[in-house]
């Protein structure tokens, strides 16, 4: 017996599917949904997620604004980028392409960027709203995964969840969404010892590291029918990798993730969601 594929592609197909439709509607009352793209720099990784996310969008009928800027650029004139963007009525949603050159601090980078426009959710606004349970701008990651547990009906009431992640976009979103829905959830870290005690007690890993010479999740770290949800892209051995070799954990568990073609969709379809809605909140607000 083998468990289910939780397919990111088709859920993430559904969701394009209610982007669509959210932005015609937005469009029949004057509203173009709208996102703009702000890249640092050359990284291949980030042009080709920054790509994916354009594509995206053109596919749903999101407009989209490209902002890419040269790797040396300073954070008084990236800020100056950011704070035009705000003032911008035609933009609704605002991404940073993650992660920036050394000379850019993140946290003042995104920190810049309006609440309202917070497609990403790293605004201390939007990240303590979720921490209150009143969140309304998601990191798109997080939210991707609650709606693979949704689509596959999953009840996460009084689940012990394990997380390996503590990142502001990943394991730190996910902890709050987790606790709304009532499930235990414990953060594992690089610092965290006895990690594989952790995962075997889980009924939910969820697993973000990205570095298979540190870290692989194999079956014999999890409990049988476990629900494995795996974050990671790395390459490793000429391959895009997650933290689980997808053929050999989905023997175990009941449902799990394959990479590519699991968490990864999600994210781009939770930023298509997030742009709707900061559009909508757009023309809430100028009412
Ligand atoms: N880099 C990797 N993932 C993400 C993401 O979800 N958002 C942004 N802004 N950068 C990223």
């Amino acid at each position: 017996m083998t468990g289910i594929k939780i397919d990111g592609k088709e859920i993430a197909s559904d969701v394009k599917d209610r982007v669509r439709r959210a932005a015609t509607e937005l469009k029949n009352q004057g509203i173009n949904p709208c996102l703009a793209t702000i890249l640092v720099g050359d990284n291949p990784a980030s042009v080709t997620y920054v790509k994916n996310k354009h594509n995206a969008c053109e596919e749903v009928g999101i407009e989209t604004k490209d902002f890419k800027l040269p790797s040396n650029i300073s954070q008084l004139e990236i800020d100056k980028i950011i704070d035009n963007l705000n003032k911008d009525n035609s933009v609704h949603g605002i991404l940073v392409q993650l992660p920036l050159p050394e000379q850019l601090d993140e946290f003042i980078t995104t920190s810049r960027i309006s609440p309202l426009k917070d497609v990403d959710g790293l605004t201390p606004h939007n990240a303590g709203l979720l921490t209150m349970g009143k969140a309304i701008l998601v990191a798109c990651t997080p939210s991707g995964i609650m709606e693979m547990f949704d689509y596959h009906n999953i009840d996460l009431e009084g689940k012990n969840t394990v997380l390996i992640n503590r990142s502001n976009l990943v394991g730190k979103p996910l902890y709050h969404l987790l606790l709304e829905r009532n499930a235990t959830v414990i953060t594992c870290h690089s610092k965290t010892k006895n990690i594989v005690e952790f995962c075997r007690s889980a009924d939910i890993i969820i697993t973000a590291v990205g570095d298979r010479t540190k870290f692989t999740l194999t079956p014999d770290m999890i409990k049988k029918d476990a629900i494995v949800i795996d974050v990671a892209v790395s390459k490793y051995q000429e391959k895009l990798v997650g933290d689980a070799d997808f053929d050999q954990i989905i023997q175990k568990a009941s449902f799990a993730t394959p990479v590519p073609g699991g968490v990864g969709p999600m994210t781009v379809a939770m930023l298509l969601k997030n742009t709707i809605t900061a559009a909508s909140l757009s023309n809430q607000i100028g009412k």
